[in-house]
């Protein structure tokens, strides 16, 4: 595939709601970049298997992503509980991350002529889908902050569930994601940590902007 030159490529992985939508969001606006929530794609799909678990194929799927628009990630309904885990079962499948690869390859290294370059969140971005990133982020929090945030993100969408379900919810995608066999979540030693526990998204932010900025104007 080809590249576009003099890109700014940012790759971020992360477990389930440690905040690197949020920061990716940021960091996408400040440095215009072309934001992909990767995560979204699997959600997409794993809806798919919810709602037509007959009809469900990789022909199905293949058909889906061809004529994919970045409109679709955006739908309410892909941010439910239900659909994160249905995404968490079909994300094992080599066979559909093979058929979302090539999408992801295309926003990450021919983002639209607009922006100066891409980011994309995930959990194989660095490792798998944008190994040559100029910068790479792990961002992580304890699980029970990230149960905590994901629960009041849910509460305001008046969504019914518990605490404790997010957080078992979170657990388990936790042990899926970083232990299947493909594209499993995983820090990479050329990868910087960044701990949200006790960050603010303000502070979260300036501290990637400081890492990014030293390299990109220094
Ligand atoms: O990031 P988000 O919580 O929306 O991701 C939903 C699920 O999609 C994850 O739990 C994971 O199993 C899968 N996923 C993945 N690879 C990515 C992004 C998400 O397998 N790059």
């Amino acid at each position: 595939m080809r590249k576009r030159k003099k890109l700014i490529t940012v790759a971020i992985d992360s477990p389930a709601a440690a905040g690197a939508g949020t920061q990716a969001r940021l960091i996408a606006k400040h440095y215009n970049l072309f934001y992909l929530d990767t995560g979204k794609i699997y959600r997409y799909i794993g809806k798919l298997k919810l709602i037509n678990s007959k009809k469900y194929s990789y022909n199905l799927i293949k058909t889906k992503i061809n004529n994919l628009k970045l409109r679709y990630l955006y739908d309410k309904s892909l941010l439910s509980n239900s659909v994160a885990m249905s995404a968490s079962i079909i994300a094992k499948d080599k066979k559909v991350r093979n058929i979302v690869h090539k999408f992801q390859q295309k926003c990450a290294y021919n983002p639209p002529k607009r922006y100066d370059g891409s980011i994309l969140d995930g959990r194989d971005i660095i490792t798998v889908q944008v190994k040559d990133a100029m910068f790479k982020f792990y961002i992580t929090a304890k699980v029970e902050t990230r149960a905590r945030r994901r629960f009041n993100e849910y509460k305001n969408m008046r969504r019914k569930i518990t605490y404790k379900e997010v957080l078992k919810s979170l657990k388990k995608r936790d042990k899926s994601d970083k232990e299947r066999k493909y594209g499993a979540l995983k820090k990479t030693k050329d990868s910087i940590l960044i701990n949200s526990t006790k960050l603010s998204k303000k502070a979260c932010f300036k501290k990637i902007k400081m890492i990014m900025d030293k390299k990109l104007y220094n």
